[in-house]
C-alpha cells in the first residue's frame, strides 16, 4: 500500500512546540509486508536500516497492539519534503508508519490513537498532527496523552518557504534556547498564540502581524540561520505581513495576502539569497492518505 503523507511547518512563531500546518508538498512510501526479512528501498543508505522513522513508527505501533509483525518492505517512492530543513521531514515519515501499521494490519485505530502513537515516537505533536490530519493543528500533551484540533485558515492568505541551502538539527537549534524564560516572556507569548488561530481564520491583517512574534525560541534561533536578515528584509519588502521560522528552521515562513507573494520573493531571493529556494506553500487539508495499494 501506498501512503502519501504532507510536509508540516511547526510552531508558527509563538506556538512553540504546540502549532503546526500541514503543505501540499508530499512524500510517498509503499508498505508491504513480507513473509521475512527487512527491506527499505528508494533512500539515502543511511536512512537504511532499524532507525529508519517509518519503519520505527510501524514497528512501534505494531508492538504496542501486540501484532507479531512478519518481513516488512518500504520503499520511498517520493521525496519531496526537504531533510533537516524544519519542514517536518521526520514526522512525515514517523505519521507514515503509524498509519501503514493501521492500515496493513487491519488494527482500526481511531485518530486520537494514532496522534498518540506518532507522538511517542516523535516527542512532541505540533508536527505530527498536521501530518496525520492535515489543516493547521493546535495540539497539546497532558502527560503522555496528545490532543489536537484543526483550525480554518483564510483563502487569501499566502504562503511562501524560504528553503536555505544548509541543513540545521533540530537538536542543535533546541540546544540554544535557555531552559528558563521569564514571566514577561511567557505572557507575551501566551497572549500572541492564543489569538494566532483567529487572526489565521480571519485573515487580519494587523492582528496577524502581531500574532506571529515571538520570544521563546526565535530570538536564540536566529544566529544559526545565516541569511536571516535578508529574508526579513525581503519579506517586508514583498509586503508580507510577516515572518517566521518553519519548525526548528533552517527554512523560514512568510504570509502575507498579495497573490504574487512568492513570485516577488522569488525574483527578489535570486540577489541576496543565493542557493534558497522560494516555494509557495498551499496548506494540505487531507493529512496522510493511503493514495493506493496493491
Ligand atoms: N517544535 C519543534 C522545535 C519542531 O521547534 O524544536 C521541530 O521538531
Amino acid at each position: 500500500m501506498k501512503i502519501r503523507i504532507p510536509a508540516s511547518s511547526a510552531n508558527l512563531g509563538p506556538g512553540f512546540d504546540s502549532f503546526g500546518i500541514a503543505w501540499q508538498l508530499y512524500n510517498e512510501i509503499e508498505f508491504e509486508a513480507l513473509p521475512q526479512g527487512l527491506r527499505i528501498e528508494g533512500c539515502e543508505e543511511r536512512f537504511q536500516n532499524e532507525n529508519n522513522l517509518a519503519l520505527r513508527a510501524f514497528s512501534h505501533t505494531l508492538k504496542k497492539f501486540g501484532v507479531k509483525q512478519k518481513g516488512t518492505l518500504i520503499r520511498f517512492v517520493n521525496s519531496d519534503i526537504p531533510v533537516s530543513r524544519g519542514l517536518g521531514s521526520s514526522a512525515a515519515l514517523i505519521a507514515a508508519g503509524v498509519k501503514a501499521a493501521d492500515a496493513l494490519y487491519g488494527l482500526g485505530l481511531g485518530p486520537g490513537v494514532l496522534l498518540n502513537l506518532a507522538t511517542e515516537v516523535e516527542g512532541h505533536p505540533d508536527n505530527v498532527a498536521p501530518a496525520l490530519f492535515g489543516g493547521m493543528t493546535v495540539s497539546l500533551l497532558e502527560g503522555k496523552r496528545a490532543l489536537t484540533r484543526r483550525f480554518n485558515v483564510h483563502e487569501k492568505l499566502r504562503f511562501t518557504l524560504l528553503i536555505p541551502p544548509f541543513e540545521l538539527s533540530t537538536a542543535l537549534s533546541r540546544s540554544v534556547m535557555p531552559k528558563e524564560v521569564s514571566m514577561h516572556d511567557a505572557v507575551f507569548n501566551l497572549s500572541r498564540a492564543a489569538l494566532l488561530p483567529h487572526a489565521l481564520e480571519t485573515g487580519d491583517h494587523e492582528l496577524l502581524r502581531v500574532c506571529l512574534q515571538d520570544r521563546l525560541h526565535q530570538p536564540y534561533r536566529r544566529s544559526l540561520i545565516d541569511g536571516m536578515e535578508q529574508a526579513e528584509r525581503l519579506s517586508e519588502e514583498a509586503g508580507c505581513i510577516g515572518l517566521c521560522l518553519s519548525g526548528a528552521g533552517s527554512t523560514l515562513l512568510c504570509i502575507g495576502n498579495v497573490s504574487e507573494q512568492s513570485a516577488l520573493l522569488a525574483e527578489k531571493a535570486k540577489k541576496c539569497l543565493p542557493g534558497w529556494i522560494v516555494r509557495e506553500a498551499v496548506p494540505d487539508l487531507t493529512g496522510a492518505v493511503i493514495v493506493g495499494s496493491f
